[in-house]
């Protein structure tokens, strides 16, 4: 059964914003009015959850996600069209990532409808944190993780899934575009291992080399590929992309020599890649509206605005 606003707990009308600057919003945690909840034990499925007031949540100190980082997360938005509505974008394909990367870690999930009701129920019950149309958008984010205690192997007899909201800005401040460092020594994923998959324990490990690049005045990281060290993979938060319509390996010479580069992913949505920094040689590429990466910001931000038909059935109307 679809959510309904008023079957929630909050008094908040639709009319009524959250008392936040909206043109400061960065991409950092702002706390908001309510979360959802579900639990399920070792062997059961999960059954549906309830909205909750926004806390902490208790754990053991022996769970499975605090001892052996059995943990995914998604990441998905909200967005407020400029005809009033409220929607998602493909919010299922969320729902089947986080699926794939259940089996992956040894880890029931919930239905793929369960999992979007769950996003529309956080969405309605922090309706008045989702920006103005164009100021920001209500960046949502779902995590299944092992919440039961475990000392030695498996079962883990309880696990959580839990969905909060934040609302954010753009997730890249520098809009000239990104200058990029190639991560020479650490790397992301490797093959057979959890890259393909949104485990939590995919990104600390390289704090590291973002915090590095950062303070040598980077915007980000461009990792390579752990088998050999030549092709490249993704930036710390978004996909890469090269100007050439081929889905492919991508030695790091082709990338050195591309016209235009620019990345994707829900946060960073699409952003223009301005120079890569590979071995102290800095390599530069087009930016500015004339962009490939520019007609896809303004396409895909004029679907998410209701500006322009979605004629592929990607928005989901709370
Ligand atoms: C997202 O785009 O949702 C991500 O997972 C990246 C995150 C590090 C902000």
């Amino acid at each position: 059964m679809a959510p309904s606003a008023q079957s929630l707990p909050t008094s908040v009308s639709d009319e009524k914003y959250a008392n936040v600057k909206w043109e400061e919003l960065g991409f950092g945690f702002c706390r908001t009015d309510n979360m959802y909840v579900a639990k399920c034990k070792h062997g059961e499925s999960f059954q549906e959850g309830k909205i909750v007031p926004y806390a902490d949540i208790q754990i053991s100190p022996c769970s499975a996600v605090l001892n052996y980082g059995q943990g995914l997360y998604e990441g998905l938005k909200a967005y407020r069209t400029e005809d009033g509505r409220i929607v998602l974008f493909r919010p299922d394909q969320n729902a089947l990532r986080l699926q794939s990367g259940a089996n992956r870690l040894c880890m029931p999930y919930p239905t793929v409808d369960q999992f979007v009701s769950a996003v529309k129920q956080v969405v309605l019950a922090n309706k008045k944190w989702i920006p103005p149309p164009g100021r920001g958008t209500l960046y949502i984010r779902p995590i299944l993780f092992g919440s039961g205690p475990i000392l030695g192997s498996l079962p883990v007899p309880e696990y959580t899934f839990t969905v909060f909201a934040c609302p954010v800005g753009r997730y890249h401040k520098d809009n000239a575009g990104l200058n990029l460092k190639i991560e020479d020594k650490f790397r992301r994923a490797f093959p057979s291992g959890t890259g393909g998959v949104k485990s939590i324990t995919n990104y600390s490990p390289v704090w590291i080399t973002l915090a590095e690049a950062k303070a040598k005045g980077f915007s980000d990281v461009l990792f390579l590929d752990a088998a050999t060290g030549k092709n490249v993979e993704e930036l710390f938060a978004s996909n890469v992309f090269i100007v050439k319509v081929e889905e492919r390996v991508v030695p790091v010479e082709d990338l050195l020599d591309a016209e235009e580069v620019f990345c994707t992913g829900t946060a960073a949505i699409v952003t223009t890649i301005a120079s890569v920094t590979f071995k102290e040689k800095k390599t530069e590429f087009k930016t500015g509206d004339k962009t490939l990466a520019a007609k896809l910001f303004a396409t895909l931000t004029d679907i998410h605005m209701g500006r322009v038909e979605d004629k592929k059935g990607w928005i989901v109307e709370l």
